[in-house]
C-alpha cells in the first residue's frame, strides 16, 4: 500500500479514544490507520504532538448583509485562512437572503463567492429572516433538496423574528427533509420593551445592553423553542446558549425525553458581563447577542460540555471591525446599546480556547474536545463520514496539536480581517502546530499555504 502522506508516532484522539498511530493518507483520503505504516511520498513525524480531526466550526457568519450600516469584515478567504491556522477545516457559514435577491438565487451567490475563495471545505446554512418566511412553501423545501439542510430561525432581531407559527411551519418543513433547525433563542418582544423601558429611565450606555435581554428572555424563549420542538417532531438545536437558566430548560426537556440539541460558544465560557463594563466605546467589542453572563453561568455551561447536555461549541464568529466607517463604534456619536451590531470575532481562537480552559482545566476530556468541536457537529448538520473523524475513508483533514505550547492570543497575530480579538491578551496552552485539509497542509508553525479557492462544498446526507 503506497501513500502521499504519512504521520507517523503522534497520539491519535477521536470521540471516543486515544492511541500511538500512524495515519497514512493517499488522494486526499485517509487510507490506513495503524503502526508502522509504509514509507510514504512524505513523512511527518508527530511525536510529542496529537493528531485530531480538523476543527468543524457550524457557526460563523461571512459576508452577510450590513447590520444597520455595519459590515463583516472577513470575505471567504480572509475566514477560511483564519479557520486553518487555528486548526478548523470545515466551516458552516449562512446563506442570507441578498437585498433585492430570492432565498435561491442569494444561495447562488454565496456558493459562487465560496467557491471563488475558500481555502477550505464548507457546507451552508439558511437563514430564513421575516422576508424570506413566504417562501417557506416553494424555495426552502426545494433548497433543502439541493443539501442545504439545516435552517435558522430567530426569535428575536427586527425583520428577523418569526412568531411561533411561522417556525412551526420551517421545523415541519425541516423535519420532512431530513434537516435541522437551528433556533436563536431571546424573546425579541421582551428586549424591544425592555430597551424602550430603559431608553426612557437612563442614558444608554453598553453596560445597559445586558438588563435588555437578561437571562429570563432567553429561558423563556428556550422553552418555547424546546415546546415547539416537540410539537413538530423536528430535529432542533438551540444555538449559543448563554445563560444557567437556559441549559435548565434544556435539562428539563432531556429529563422529559423531548429530543433538543444544544451548541454555546467560548465568549460564553471565557468571558463575562462585566466586559461590558469598560469605558465608553471599549465595551462595544463584547457585545453580542445574547449577551455575556456571568460566572455562575459559565460553570453550568462547562458542566453542561462535560455531561453531555450540550453537543457542539461553535464560534458564532461574527467579524464586525471595531474601527472605521462599517465598524462597531460607527454606530452613532455616542455609545448606545440600540446600534452596536451584536456579534463577537472567533473563528481562528476557537479551538485553543476550549482546549485551554476545557482541557488543559480539567473541565472537559480530550476525547470530549473532539466531539464538542468536530464530530458532533459534523454528525449533527449532515458532513459525517467525509468530516470530523479520523477513521479510513474519510477526508484527511487533521490537525497535529502540541499540547504543551504556550502562547497569547494577539490580534496582530490572526488572520482574519477584523481589527481586534475580545480574547486580546489571554494566555493559551495547547495550540495547533499544522493543519491539513484533505492531506493538504495549509499551516506549518506560522507559515500559511493553499490556494484561495481551494476549498471546496461538501455534499451531507440527511438525518434520518
Ligand atoms: O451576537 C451575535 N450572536 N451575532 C451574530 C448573529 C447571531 O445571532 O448569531
Ligand atoms: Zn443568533
Ligand atoms: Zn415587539
Ligand atoms: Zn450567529
Amino acid at each position: 500500500m503506497s501513500f502521499d502522506l504519512c504521520i507517523r508516532n503522534g497520539t491519535v484522539v477521536t470521540a471516543a479514544e486515544r492511541f500511538a498511530g500512524d495515519i497514512g493518507i493517499r488522494d486526499g483520503r485517509i487510507a490506513a490507520m495503524g503502526r508502522d505504516l509504509p514509507r510514504a511520498e512524505r513523512d511527518i513525524d508527530a511525536s510529542g504532538l496529537l493528531a485530531l480531526p480538523g476543527g468543524v466550526d457550524t457557526h460563523c457568519h461571512i459576508e452577510e448583509p450590513a447590520y444597520a450600516g455595519a459590515l463583516l469584515a472577513d470575505d471567504f478567504e480572509s475566514a477560511t485562512l483564519a479557520a486553518a491556522c487555528g486548526g478548523t477545516t470545515t466551516i458552516m457559514p449562512f446563506v442570507n437572503r441578498l437585498a433585492g435577491a430570492s432565498l435561491r438565487e442569494s444561495a447562488e451567490d454565496y456558493a459562487g463567492r465560496a467557491r471563488a475563495r475558500a481555502r477550505i471545505d464548507y457546507a451552508f446554512h439558511v437563514i430564513l429572516g421575516q422576508d424570506s418566511a413566504g417562501g417557506i412553501g416553494q424555495d426552502l423545501p426545494a433548497l433543502m433538496e439541493d443539501g442545504y439542510l439545516s435552517v435558522k430561525v430567530f426569535m428575536n432581531y427586527a425583520g428577523y423574528m418569526l412568531d411561533d407559527e411561522h417556525i412551526l411551519e420551517v421545523m415541519a418543513t425541516t423535519r420532512r427533509h431530513g434537516g435541522v433547525t437551528m433556533v436563536h433563542a431571546e424573546n425579541g418582544h421582551c428586549v424591544h420593551w425592555l430597551s424602550d423601558r430603559l431608553e426612557r429611565r437612563e442614558r444608554p450606555r453598553l453596560s445597559a445592553f445586558a438588563a435588555t435581554s437578561p437571562p429570563a428572555v432567553e429561558r423563556e424563549a428556550t422553552h418555547r423553542a424546546i415546546t415547539l420542538a416537540e410539537l413538530s417532531g423536528a430535529r432542533t438545536l438551540i444555538v449559543h446558549v448563554s445563560a444557567a437558566d437556559a441549559v435548565e430548560q434544556i435539562r428539563w426537556a432531556h429529563a422529559r425525553g423531548i429530543s433538543v440539541l444544544a451548541e454555546t460558544c467560548p465568549q460564553y465560557l471565557v468571558r463575562t458581563v462585566e466586559e461590558l463594563d469598560r469605558p465608553g466605546w471599549e465595551a462595544a467589542k463584547y457585545l453580542c447577542s445574547p449577551p455575556l453572563r456571568h460566572a455562575g453561568d459559565a460553570a453550568q455551561l462547562w458542566n453542561s460540555l462535560a455531561n453531555g447536555t450540550f453537543q457542539l461549541v461553535s464560534s458564532d464568529h461574527s467579524p464586525y471591525r471595531f474601527e472605521g466607517a462599517t465598524g462597531k463604534r460607527s454606530a452613532g456619536p455616542e455609545p448606545h446599546f440600540r446600534h452596536v451590531p451584536p456579534g463577537l470575532p472567533g473563528l481562528e481562537t476557537r479551538l485553543t480556547l476550549l482546549f485551554s480552559e476545557g482541557v488543559q482545566a480539567g473541565r472537559i476530556t480530550l476525547e470530549q474536545f473532539v466531539a464538542l468541536t468536530a464530530t458532533n457537529p459534523a454528525r449533527i448538520y449532515g458532513l459525517h463520514p467525509r468530516k470530523g473523524s479520523l477513521m479510513p475513508g474519510a477526508d484527511a483533514d487533521i490537525v497535529l496539536w502540541d499540547a504543551q505550547a504556550r502562547g497569547i492570543i494577539r490580534h496582530a497575530e490572526l488572520h482574519d480581517a477584523c481589527d481586534y480579538s475580545p480574547y486580546e491578551g489571554q494566555a493559551v496552552h495547547g495550540l495547533p502546530v499544522m493543519t491539513f485539509s484533505r492531506g493538504e497542509c495549509l499551516w506549518d508553525r506560522g507559515r500559511v499555504a493553499g490556494a484561495a479557492g481551494r476549498g471546496a462544498p461538501v455534499a451531507r446526507t440527511k438525518a434520518a
